[in-house]
């Protein structure tokens, strides 16, 4: 029997959001663990709150490789990571998700003797233009573990040639962090009184995604189609923006229309407040789509395409692009909708899922 020292390689908002509940869970068993942050991420609203607010412990390593453009950013991250896991040597890494962070950290693995897993595995949005995508092709293609939140998900990797015994369907650990942190916001979170809203008055906006924010044009297309509904449904539309999204607002001199009020990036148990008590979630994010569809809140995902093709087969989610009379049309009929779905992402155990596999995998003492 062997120790099962893990090392989470994680880099973003997400991930730290995703990885929590494992931390959490590793706390529980007294797993031994380190955290290796690479420091994508590093503004305090998208980085130390999280931290904070989730109790997590301050992460062991950071790499502090900050922004930049892919290649130099992955680069720095895999040179980082690997030289930190050779001095670290846990059992096992893992990673979450689909950013630059974990297209590093599955790599750099890859070549070392030790194993990794992808947390959220066979996502796919069939989108090769979007830098997510090939994150995520790569990190299944080379991961050793790869927990594949649905069978959907589990498909596609079969679809591409995975083996069966590398795969194992576990849920999302995003069930396990609503779960966790729902009751915990209604109870502390302020933020409808802070930022006077009633509820079933707002709806709420986030876009962030490359593909939209970095093309002007796609970017007031989305606010205005955003801006019909506001008016239309006499909503007033909540924008907590990513840094990315205010300096191309600056960059392209945009002009955000009166009915949508941007404010600051959110902590979670304000933004989970926020989002449980929406008329309607517009959103390019990967995340918020899953938690609008796990809180029964209707959702209406401003891309071409989604790789949680889960949240639209239950009627909890439209996809309407950015042309403004799509966004309109899908959230005219979200509004409607009879909130009954049923979540397709597991029952909030995935995190203890997690672990159990990976202690049997690797006959490690938990
Ligand atoms: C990254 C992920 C995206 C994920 C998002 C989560 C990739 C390719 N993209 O996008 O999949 O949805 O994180 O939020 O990995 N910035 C700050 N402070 C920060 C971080 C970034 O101001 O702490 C600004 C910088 O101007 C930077 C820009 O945001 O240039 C983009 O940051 P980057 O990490 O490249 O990608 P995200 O857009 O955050
Ligand atoms: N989120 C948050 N505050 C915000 C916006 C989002 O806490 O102001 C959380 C949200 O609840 C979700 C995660 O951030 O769990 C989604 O991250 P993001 O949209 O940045 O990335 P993606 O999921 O698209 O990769």
């Amino acid at each position: 029997m062997i120790d099962l020292k893990i090392t989470f390689v994680l880099g973003t908002r997400p991930e730290i959001i995703k990885l929590a509940p494992v931390i959490r869970c590793c706390d529980r068993r007294d797993i031994p663990y380190s955290i290796l942050h690479t420091g994508q991420h590093y503004s305090d609203a998208l980085d130390t709150v999280f931290f904070d607010q989730l109790e997590l412990p301050a992460p062991d390593y950071n790499l502090e490789v900050g922004s930049g453009r892919h290649g130099k950013q992955t680069a720095a991250m895999l040179a980082g990571i690997e030289e930190i896991i050779l001095e670290d040597k846990p059992a096992v890494v893992l990673v979450q998700g689909d950013t630059n962070s974990v297209l590093a950290g599955a790599l750099a693995l890859s070549k070392l003797d030790i194993p990794v897993g992808h947390i959220e595995a066979g996502l796919r949005s069939f989108d090769r233009d979007m830098p997510e995508e090939t994150n995520r092709v790569v990190a299944d293609h080379v991961g050793d573990y790869l927990f594949a939140p649905t069978e959907h998900s589990q498909e596609y990797l079969r679809d591409e040639g995975i083996d069966d015994d590398r795969i194992y369907v576990t849920g999302n650990t995003i069930v396990d962090a609503v779960h966790q942190h729902r009751e915990l916001a209604a109870e502390k979170s302020t933020i409808l009184q802070d930022l006077a809203l009633q509820t079933t008055e707002f709806g709420l906006l986030t876009a962030h995604r490359a593909e939209n924010v970095d093309d002007p044009e796609r970017f007031e297309n989305l606010l205005e189609g955003v801006r019909r509904v506001a008016v239309t449904h006499d909503l007033e539309l909540i924008y907590p923006i990513h840094p990315r999204a205010q300096d191309r607002l600056d960059e392209f001199n945009i002009a955000v229309p009166d009915k949508i009020r941007v404010v600051d990036p959110q902590d979670y148990l304000d933004f989970l407040q926020l989002e449980a008590n929406a008329e309607l979630v517009l959103t390019d994010s990967g995340g918020v789509q899953e938690e609008a569809c796990i809180l029964r809140v209707p959702c209406v995902t401003l891309r071409d395409n989604t790789e949680r093709p889960e949240t639209l087969e239950v009627g909890a989610n439209q996809l309407a692009g950015t042309e403004p009379e799509r966004i309109a049309a899908s959230s005219k009929q979200m509004l409607m909708t009879q909130q009954e779905w049923t979540n397709p992402f597991g029952n909030g155990s995935t995190a203890e899922q997690i672990l159990e596999i990976l202690g049997k995998e690797t006959e490690a003492h938990l």
